[in-house]
């Protein structure tokens, strides 16, 4: 089901839609530069490869990840934390390359968030029944630039709900070149990614691939 299809007032850009007070989804923003985007993520994942970390509470998350930035975002049996250096490797993470870095600006901008410089890019493979749980991104320090988040490849469904755990999410489908803005006062919304159906994408066949950026320092 997606949410956006039942929630009153159309939006005056169809492909804008307005998710909350600071929160957008750009509707194939990405996807005339999502082969571009798919090879500097090839070349990411080529130096620090996709892991599947695990949660402080000793879970295999289900969504393998890698990052690229000055700050790489991990998490293992003693928490979730920012560092500078790659634990599998032990040297710094890729630089975020510049096609991102360019795409995540211009969709911030787009959502009203002027001037965003990501100091770190998380990139999340799901695979189908892979899903992520509705969680906060609040690990960052920077609280006044917002997130923003690239989806590629097979469709996913995106909860997006309030401050509060316990507010009901809606559910969005996103699609391949989707990308989705949120800061200001959602930077702090719950989000989440519902388990993957099973599919098949023309570039990325089995796979949905997530780049969300972030400022953390
Ligand atoms: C995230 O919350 O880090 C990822 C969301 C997504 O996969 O769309
Ligand atoms: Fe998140």
């Amino acid at each position: 089901m997606t949410g956006d299809l039942f929630e009153g007032l159309p939006d005056l850009n169809p492909r804008q839609i307005h998710l909350a007070d600071g929160a957008v989804l750009l509707r194939g923003f990405a996807g005339e530069v999502d082969r571009v985007l798919l090879c500097a993520v090839e070349e990411v994942i080529a130096q620090a490869p996709l892991r599947h970390l695990v949660t402080p509470g000793g879970y295999r998350m289900s969504v393998s990840m890698t990052c690229c930035g000055r700050l790489g975002w991990v998490s293992d049996r003693s928490g979730y934390r920012y560092d500078p250096i790659d634990p599998a490797s032990g040297q710094a993470w890729p630089a975020i390359p510049a096609v991102f870095t360019e795409m995540a600006r211009n969709a911030a901008s787009q959502a009203g968030f002027e001037s965003f410089t990501p100091d770190t890019c998380l990139i999340n493979c799901y695979e189908p029944g892979s899903r992520l749980s509705l969680h906060q991104d609040r690990h960052e320090r920077d609280v006044v630039a917002p997130i923003v988040s690239v989806s590629l490849g097979l469709p996913a469904v995106f909860l997006f709900g309030g401050m509060h755990r316990s507010d009901r999410p809606q559910h969005y489908r996103l699609t391949h070149g989707d990308v989705a803005v949120w800061g200001g006062p959602a930077r702090f919304a719950f989000h989440g990614i519902a388990p993957l159906a099973d599919g098949h994408h023309p570039m990325l066949g089995r796979r949905r691939i997530n780049v969300t950026f972030r400022k953390a320092s």
